[in-house]
């Protein structure tokens, strides 16, 4: 670790945003430690996982924050923000509540991320069709409205994760 921060030539920090249980601390254990887990328990305060990347020549080390979905747990937003290069908005595709929350998340974004922030829309538990409460092209069109990238992801299933935030470090990149 130590060794790699000589070498690294960029630091990059992004944050994970959406309701309680859509999933993002999964999509995060995926992505740094290829880990999922069915019984996780809500985030309580903020967490952190580290990913490096090689993108050409370039070293990147991403430092992933992960906060609750839950207000009663969430730590300070403008903490959270501070320094954010890109976002993952996440939302679960078998829950519409989810879906309808994104226009909170996008005014926090607005009032407290940097201007220039990449965000990502990311709608989770493709995995799970047969629940599904929010059409592929309803993401697209919101993604389209607002001027986002966007993608359907499964963190149980490893669908589309690494994109998710490949594609968030590559057009900061
Ligand atoms: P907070 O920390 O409370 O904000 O929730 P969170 O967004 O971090 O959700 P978390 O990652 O803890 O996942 C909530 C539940 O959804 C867990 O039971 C996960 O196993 C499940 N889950 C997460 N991603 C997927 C997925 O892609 N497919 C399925 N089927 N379940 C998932
Ligand atoms: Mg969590």
């Amino acid at each position: 670790e130590g060794s790699f921060d000589e070498e690294c030539d960029y630091l990059f920090k992004a944050v994970l945003i959406g309701d309680s249980a859509v999933g993002k601390s999964n999509l995060l254990s995926r992505f740094a430690r290829d880990e999922f887990c069915l019984e996780s328990k809500p985030t309580i305060g903020v967490e952190f996982a580290y990913r490096n990347i090689r993108i050409g020549d370039k070293l990147i080390k991403a430092q992933i924050w992960d906060t609750a979905g839950q207000e009663r747990f969430r730590a300070i937003t403008s903490s959270y923000y501070r320094g954010a290069m890109g976002a993952l908005l996440v939302y679960d595709t078998t829950r519409r509540s989810t879906f309808e929350s994104l226009r909170k998340w996008l005014r926090e974004l607005r009032e407290f991320g940097s201007r220039e922030m990449v965000v990502v829309l990311v709608g989770n538990k493709s995995d799970l069709t047969h629940s599904r409460e929010v059409s592929l092209e309803d993401g697209q069109s919101l993604a389209q409205l607002e001027d986002l990238s966007f993608m359907e992801t499964s963190a149980k299933e490893n669908v589309n994760v690494e994109d998710a935030f490949l594609q968030m470090i590559n057009k900061i990149y």
